[in-house]
């Protein structure tokens, strides 16, 4: 009975109408994200689309597709590369000239295609996660591109700090929405409860930043979604409460702004294979 209905399934494709089976409450957030039509027909175009996987370069690269940086990743990584999405690196590529102080650390930073990227950018990162597993995945990276890193098993919500940072990441864990292409179970995944735990994470994780930045120094926030409760009301209810905090306008054609970040726009990575969907905000201590 299975085999017949795949096989029905097979045999009529390309009489699917794939934007016809999409997830009501995944359609309901994004449409509120993306209002211009032509960003949405081409998302709902490519969702059941095998993305493209790209990868990084840890050195400027004339000849790369993108960014000086960026390839295509066909069957093997080339040496020197990460793999990781364009938007990704586009994240990193457009707000990493805000930090003043190269000495950096990353929060919730496994398996360190952030990191990574930053210390090919000058970067001196101190890593930290909490998970070994993500940890070790980090590891593999490092040592396959000969990189050394300090990278520290560490619950950041426990964690007392006796110092204070001037450039702070947080890549927040989250729904992780934004990557639709390559997890499509995250589509039927948009629970309002679900999303709001890890709105309530974070919100303690940006607040917990906060605590170890100092003045004037920066705080990046990062997230693989685009629901409104991980990415704009994380913002809200922070920049509601401390009023010390500025937010800067970010110099990028590949996003699109809202009033306190910015989402990557896949459509504008069309031609080279799209990419998935971040949100970016970036927060300096100014008293
Ligand atoms: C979005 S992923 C980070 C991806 C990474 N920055 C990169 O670019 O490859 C979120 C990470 O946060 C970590 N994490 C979740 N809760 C944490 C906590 N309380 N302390 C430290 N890390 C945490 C997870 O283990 C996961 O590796």
């Amino acid at each position: 009975m299975v085999n017949a209905v795949l096989r029905n399934i097979l045999r009529n494709t390309n009489k699917i109408k794939y934007e016809e089976n999409i997830y009501p409450n995944f359609k309901r957030v994004l449409d509120k994200i993306f209002s211009s039509k032509s960003i949405r027909d081409y998302i709902y175009g490519t969702l059941f689309i095998k993305p493209k996987n790209f990868q990084i370069s840890t050195l400027y690269k004339k000849n790369a597709l993108y960014g000086n940086r960026v390839y295509i990743l066909e069957k093997k990584i080339f040496k020197g590369c990460f793999v990781q999405d364009i938007g990704n690196f586009e994240v990193i590529n457009s707000v990493h000239k805000f930090y003043k102080d190269k000495n950096l650390i990353d929060v919730c930073a496994a398996p360190g295609g952030k990191s990574i990227l930053l210390h090919s950018l000058g970067f001196n990162v101190s890593a930290i996660d909490k998970s070994q597993n993500q940890i070790n995945k980090f590891k593999e990276n490092l040592s396959r591109l000969n990189i050394k890193m300090n990278i520290k098993k560490i619950d950041f919500l426990k964690k007392k700090f006796d110092r204070k940072y001037n450039s702070i990441l947080l890549d927040a864990p989250c729904s992780a929405l934004g990557t639709f292409r390559r997890n499509p179970d995250v589509t039927v995944k948009v629970d309002k409860s679900q999303i709001k735990k890890h709105q309530k994470i974070q919100i303690e994780m940006m607040e917990k930043s906060l605590k170890i930045l100092n003045k004037r120094g920066f705080l990046v926030y990062v997230v693989c979604s685009f629901h409104p409760f991980e990415t704009i009301d994380v913002i809200d209810k922070i920049m509601q409460k401390h009023k010390n905090i500025k937010l800067h306008n970010i110099k990028s054609g590949k996003m699109i702004k809202k009033q306190n970040g910015y989402f990557i726009n896949p459509l504008n990575f069309k031609d080279i294979g799209g990419s998935d969907i971040f949100f970016v905000s970036v927060l300096e201590k100014i008293k």
